[in-house]
């Protein structure tokens, strides 16, 4: 059943040539979204008349913003029937009576099921809780984020902008900073960045935040080079996208954590901070898939007002790559997961 099914659940899973025709499709549904020509109108009634038929269900055991409302709005600018869109289904469910992960996908995918064509999208706090998911489902899984594993959908976005901004990801250079052991965005964009010729990633944490040894191993099986720098004043001249990530607090347990000591150590060396800002050349480019944090400050909001900070414009981008996904998944070809993830 799981490989029958076009579930999206690790990034590892999309090669090369589908990401190119991938990202060509996220710009023809950005040119649907935004454009008021003929040609739009007559394409977004086409989409709505191929997916009249389809339903999705989207139901988060953990907190999100983005992920969250840019998979309904993809979902209704398409005009597929959106079942239930349920934000804090842990919270909300009979989940807190005891229900198992597993029965409440069972009950969630069967509701979608009767329908022609359904899929469910979901995340989990749990590692490889949507390859479970997917085991069991009818109805294919898109992976909302298991947690410090994988966020397939965020990795598609990053890698559809960075290819909209470039037209081809061979040669970038590019830094990934911030928690880089319980961050799943960066794991993912790694995995998609392998895919490409000559790109060279600097991994710039704390050394207790450090990018797990898997990642390593696969960068090192497809040939890229990285580096692992402690300082992100080392790597500002030498890259040109500067991709910022989180503190993740919510997964260190029962840690004790000194967060006077750990945001004085972000805000010195992993931060966009004022002296960051000024060894900035005009095309650099902040990318952070959000949320920034406040609290540790990885990114001070005055940041958002230089021409270099394209988080949010990142963050808009999302929409036209969830459409451009359910496209994908009900009338295209999703590859298949691989057998040993
Ligand atoms: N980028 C991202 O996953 O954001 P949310 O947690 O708000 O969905």
């Amino acid at each position: 059943m799981l490989y029958q099914l076009p579930h999206v659940i690790n990034a590892r899973q999309f090669d090369r040539n589908w990401l190119l025709g991938f990202a060509e499709e996220v710009k023809s549904m950005d040119l649907v979204l935004n454009s008021t020509t003929w040609w739009a109108d007559r394409r977004r009634d086409e989409l709505a008349e191929q997916f009249k038929r389809h339903s999705i269900g989207i139901a988060f055991f953990e907190k999100s913003t983005r992920t969250f409302i840019s998979f309904e709005t993809a979902a209704r600018n398409l005009g597929i029937d959106v079942k239930f869109a349920l934000p804090s289904f842990e919270a909300i469910s009979s989940v807190v009576k005891g229900e198992s992960f597993e029965h409440s996908i069972r009950i969630l995918a069967g509701n979608l099921k009767p329908w022609a064509r359904g899929a469910l999208i979901i995340r989990h706090p749990l590692e490889g809780s949507a390859l479970t998911a997917a085991k069991i489902s009818p109805v294919p899984i898109i992976n909302g984020g298991d947690g410090a594993r994988q966020h397939p959908t965020q990795a598609l976005l990053d890698f559809s902008y960075l290819f909209k901004l470039y037209g081809c990801i061979d040669g970038l250079k590019i830094a990934l900073v911030g928690d880089l052991k319980h961050g799943r965005t960066i794991r993912s964009l790694a995995y998609l960045l392998a895919k490409f010729k000559d790109v060279e990633i600097f991994f710039v944490s704390p050394e207790e935040f450090s990018v797990g040894q898997d990642i390593k191993d696969y960068l090192v099986r497809h040939q890229v080079r990285y580096h692992e720098v402690r300082d992100i004043h080392e790597i500002v001249a030498k890259t040109t996208v500067i991709y910022m990530t989180r503190i993740q607090l919510e997964r260190m347990g029962d840690q004790e954590i000194d967060l006077d000591q750990l945001k004085g150590q972000i805000q010195q060396f992993f931060s966009i901070s004022p002296s960051v800002v000024q060894m900035l050349r005009q095309d650099h480019v902040i990318m952070h898939p959000m949320p920034i944090d406040q609290k540790t400050c990885e990114i001070p909001t005055a940041v958002d007002l230089i021409p270099q900070a394209h988080y949010f414009l990142q963050a808009d981008y999302g929409v036209p790559v969830r459409m451009a996904l359910l496209h994908e998944m009900f009338f295209g070809k999703i590859p298949t997961v691989p057998e040993d993830i």
